[in-house]
C-alpha cells in the first residue's frame, strides 16, 4: 500500500519532494487538485467535498493506507470531518493526517509568532486556536497572503519581493514566522532574506521529521506500506503552467496524469 499525498496544487508537491529524502523507499501517490485551485477563496462545504473525494480517490484507486492532506486549507476545512464522519464509515482501518498541529508543535516556544496564510487559512483562525491550547499567552498575528499561490503557480517570482516585503511589514517584528501554506516553501529563501532576524518555520522542513516519527510510533500502518520507491503523480486540471512549475520543482521532466475525482 502506499502513502497518499493530497493538495489543492503544486504545494503538494513540495511537500512531496521533502519527504522523498527521508522516506523516498516508500511508494507514494500524489494528487493535486488543479481543476479547483485556488482552494484558499472556497467555501468551506467546497473545500470539504472535494477533499474527501481526493482522499476517497487516493484510497480506492491508488490503495493509500495514510493520507496526508498537505494543504493547510484543506486541513482546516475538512481534516476533522474525514477523520470523525468519513473515514470510521469508508476505511476505519486506513488514516488521515493533516499539516496545521505539526507545524503548531513546531512554533509554539516562541512568544512572538506570526503566520502567513492563504485568506480562508487566516479566517478559520484555526492556527492561533490551536496555538494557544497547546501555548497559552503567546501573541500571535496572522496576515493573509492571497498573492502569493497565483505567483507561485504562475512563475511570477520576479514579483514576488516587493509583494512579500509589502506583506510582512505589519509583523516585521515577530520571533518566529509561520509559513501556513504548502506552496510558500518556494519562496523561504526570500522570506529569510526580509526578515533575518526571524525563525522562518517552513512546512517543507517540519513534514518530513514528523511522518517519519508518526511511522515508526504506527508499525499497524507502517507495516502496510510496500517500499518500491514507486511515484504517481496526478491532477485534475492539466496546465502547462502547472507541468512546467513541476518540472522546475523536480529539476527534471515528470510524468503526470490527469484524473478525474
Ligand atoms: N496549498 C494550499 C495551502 O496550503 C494553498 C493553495 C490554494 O489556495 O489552493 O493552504
Amino acid at each position: 500500500m502506499k502513502i497518499g499525498v493530497f493538495d489543492s496544487g503544486l504545494g503538494g508537491l513540495v511537500m512531496t519532494k521533502a519527504v522523498f529524502g527521508p522516506l523516498g523507499h516508500y511508494d507514494f501517490a500524489y494528487l493535486g487538485d488543479t481543476a479547483y485551485l485556488p482552494y484558499g477563496a472556497r467555501s468551506k462545504e467546497k473545500i470539504y467535498e472535494r477533499t474527501r473525494k481526493g482522499v476517497d480517490w487516493l484510497m480506492r484507486v491508488k490503495d493509500a493506507a495514510l493520507v496526508i492532506i498537505a494543504c493547510n486549507t484543506a486541513s482546516i476545512a475538512a481534516l476533522q470531518r474525514i477523520q470523525r464522519e468519513w473515514l470510521p464509515a469508508n476505511f476505519p482501518d486506513r488514516r488521515v493526517l493533516g499539516i496545521v498541529v505539526p507545524t503548531i508543535e513546531e512554533a509554539a516556544d516562541a512568544n512572538n509568532i506570526g503566520l502567513i496564510g492563504t485568506v480562508s487559512t487566516v479566517a478559520s483562525g484555526v492556527y492561533e486556536s490551536e496555538l494557544l491550547k497547546i501555548a497559552p499567552n503567546r501573541r500571535f498575528r496572522a496576515v493573509a497572503t492571497p498573492l502569493l499561490v497565483p505567483l507561485i503557480e504562475n512563475g511570477g517570482d520576479k514579483y514576488a519581493k516587493e509583494i512579500i516585503s509589502d506583506y510582512l511589514a505589519p509583523i516585521a517584528d515577530v520571533e518566529t514566522l509561520v509559513l501556513g501554506c504548502t506552496h510558500y516553501p518556494v519562496y523561504k529563501g526570500l522570506i529569510r532574506r526580509i526578515l533575518p532576524r526571524a525563525r522562518i518555520i517552513s512546512q517543507d522542513e517540519v513534514l518530513p521529521p514528523k511522518l517519519a516519527d508518526y511511522l515508526r510510533r504506527h508499525p499497524e500502518i507502517e507495516g502496510r506500506l510496500s517500499r518500491g520507491a514507486g511515484r504517481f503523480f496526478g491532477i485534475t486540471d492539466m496546465t502547462r503552467g502547472y507541468i512546467a512549475a513541476a518540472e522546475q520543482l523536480f529539476g527534471r521532466a515528470i510524468e503526470i496524469e490527469r484524473v478525474d475525482i
